[in-house]
C-alpha cells in the first residue's frame, strides 16, 4: 500500500487527531528506521522516547515472543510473576515502596493525582507553567496550555498553576494542598530543565504542609538524561514517580512507583485496570529496564549528550542548546521554522526529529546510539543550513 493510499484511508476513516508526515516506516534496527521503499533513516526522535533500548532490541524481541506463545493474559484477578517482579525491580531501583502498573503515561499521572488526592482527600495539586502530564481529564487538568484545555472545558477541579519560580510554588502550597507535580526536565515544552533551587522548594514546601511530591519521569526517566531517574541528578527525593514511554522497551505501559509513606494509600478496589502489568508488557518491561539501569551505559549517555550538546552548538541556525545527557533541544535563530526544519531533516536527509514548537527542535536518540551516529546526524543538520 502506498503513503497515498494510506492517506487515504487515513481521510476516510481515522478520526484527523495525528498530523503525519507522509513517510510510512515498516521496519526497525537500534538507531535507524526503514520505510517502505527500503530508505534508511537516522532516528533520533526513539518514538518519542519510547526506543531507549533502539528499536528491536534482540533481548526485548525474544522476551516477548517467548511470552506472547506461553499466556498473553489473565487479569488482575490472579497472580502472574512478570508484573510483579517487575514492580519489585522499579521499587528497589528508585523509592524503595510499592509500584501501581498500568499502560500509559496519562494513566500513571492518573494514578497519581488520585493516589494525592486520596491521601489528602479534597486537595488541591500545584503544578507549574509549561508543564505536560497527559491527555486524559486529570493528566489534562494538570497540563496548564491554552490550546490543549480550552475546547474540553470544564476540566477536574483543584489544579494550580505555579509560574517556576520557587517563592511562588512555595507560597502556593498551603495546608489545603494535596501535592505537587512536576516534570523535573520538561519534555513536550522543549526540554526545559527545572532549577535545583524550585526543586528544592517544592520538596521543602510539601515537607512543610505534610503534601505529596510527585516527579514525572515519563519522559525524562529510564535513563534518558544520564541516570535511570532524572531525580537521581538532583538534591530532591520525590515522594512517588510516574514512568511509562520508554519502560516498555518498544510497548505500552506505565508505572506509579512510591517511597514508603504513600506505599498503602490506595486500598483495594481504589484503583485498576483490566491490562495493567500483564505478562508480555511486564517481560519485555523488565528487561528494558534491566538495560537501561547498565552503568556503563548510562555514563555513556552522559559521554554522548555532550557531544550532541557540542555539536549542536557549533551549527550556525542554532541560537540556544538546552537539556541533560541524551534529552536535548534546540533554539532556532529568529525567524527560523522549527517544523519546516524537521520536515526538512525527514524527507530531505532522512532524519529522524521533532519540533516541539514554532522554533524548538528536540533530540531524543535511542540511548544505544553510537558516537558516529551522533556525528552523522550532525553531518545531516548542517546540510540544512
Ligand atoms: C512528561 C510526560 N508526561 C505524560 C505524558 C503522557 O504519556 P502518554 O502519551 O503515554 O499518555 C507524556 C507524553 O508525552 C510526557 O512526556
Amino acid at each position: 500500500m502506498s503513503v497515498a493510499e494510506l492517506q487515504a484511508l487515513e481521510r476516510a476513516h481515522a478520526i484527523p487527531t495525528y498530523a503525519r508526515f507522509p513517510v510510512e516506516f515498516v521496519r526497525g534496527d537500534g538507531c535507524r528506521l526503514w520505510d517502505a521503499d527500503g530508505h534508511e533513516y537516522l532516528d533520533f526522535l526513539a518514538g518519542i522516547s519510547v526506543l531507549n533500548v533502539g528499536h528491536c532490541h534482540p533481548r526485548v524481541v525474544t522476551t516477548v515472543r517467548e511470552q506472547a506463545g506461553t499466556l498473553l493474559h489473565a487479569t488482575n484477578l490472579y497472580y502472574t510473576a512478570p508484573g510483579l517482579r517487575l514492580s519489585a525491580r522499579l521499587a528497589e531501583s528508585s523509592l524503595g515502596g510499592k509500584v501501581f502498573l498500568c499502560n500509559s503515561g496519562a494513566e500513571a499521572n492518573e494514578a497519581a493525582i488520585k493516589l494525592m488526592r486520596r491521601a489528602r482527600p479534597g486537595g488541591e495539586i500545584v503544578v507549574v507553567h509549561e508543564a505536560f502530564h497527559g491527555r486524559t481529564y486529570g493528566a489534562l487538568s494538570a497540563t496548564p496550555q491554552e490550546s490543549k484545555q480550552a475546547p474540553f472545558a470544564p476540566l477536574v477541579p483543584g489544579f494550580v498553576v505555579v509560574p517556576k519560580d520557587p517563592e511562588a510554588l512555595d507560597r502556593a502550597v498551603g495546608p489545603q494542598t494535596a501535592g505537587v507535580l512536576l516534570e523535573p526536565i520538561q519534555g513536550e515544552t522543549g526540554i526545559n530543565v527545572l532549577s535545583d533551587e524550585l526543586l528544592s522548594a517544592a520538596r521543602a514546601a510539601c515537607d512543610r504542609v505534610g503534601a505529596a511530591l510527585v516527579f514525572d519521569e515519563i519522559q525524562c526517566g529510564m535513563g534518558r538524561t544520564g541516570t535511570l531517574w532524572a531525580y537521581q541528578q538532583t538534591p530532591v527525593v520525590p515522594d512517588a514517580l510516574t514512568s511509562a514511554k520508554a519502560l516498555g522497551g518498544g510497548l505500552p505501559i506505565g508505572a506509579l512507583v512510591t517511597g514508603e509513606r504513600l506505599a498503602d494509600v490506595f486500598q483495594p478496589g481504589d484503583h485498576g485496570s483490566t491490562f495493567a502489568g500483564g505478562p508480555v508488557i511486564a517481560s519485555a518491561a523488565l528487561v528494558a529496564l534491566e538495560i537501561c539501569s547498565d552503568q556503563p551505559l548510562l555514563e555513556r549517555v552522559r559521554g554522548l549528550g555532550e557531544r550532541l550538546a557540542a555539536g549542536l552548538e557549533r551549527l550556525p541556525f542554532v541560537s540556544v542548546v538546552r537539556g541533560r545527557g541524551l534529552m536535548l533541544a534546540v533554539d532556532l535563530l529568529e525567524g527560523l521554522s522549527a517544523p519546516d526544519l524537521a520536515r526538512r531533516a525527514l524527507l530531505e536527509q532522512r532524519l529522524v526529529l521533532n519540533a516541539t514548537g514554532p522554533g524548538t527542535i528536540r533530540f531524543l536518540p535511542p540511548l544505544v546510539v553510537s558516537e558516529q551516529e551522533i556525528d552523522d546526524a550532525l553531518v545531516r543538520l548542517s546540510a540544512l543550513g
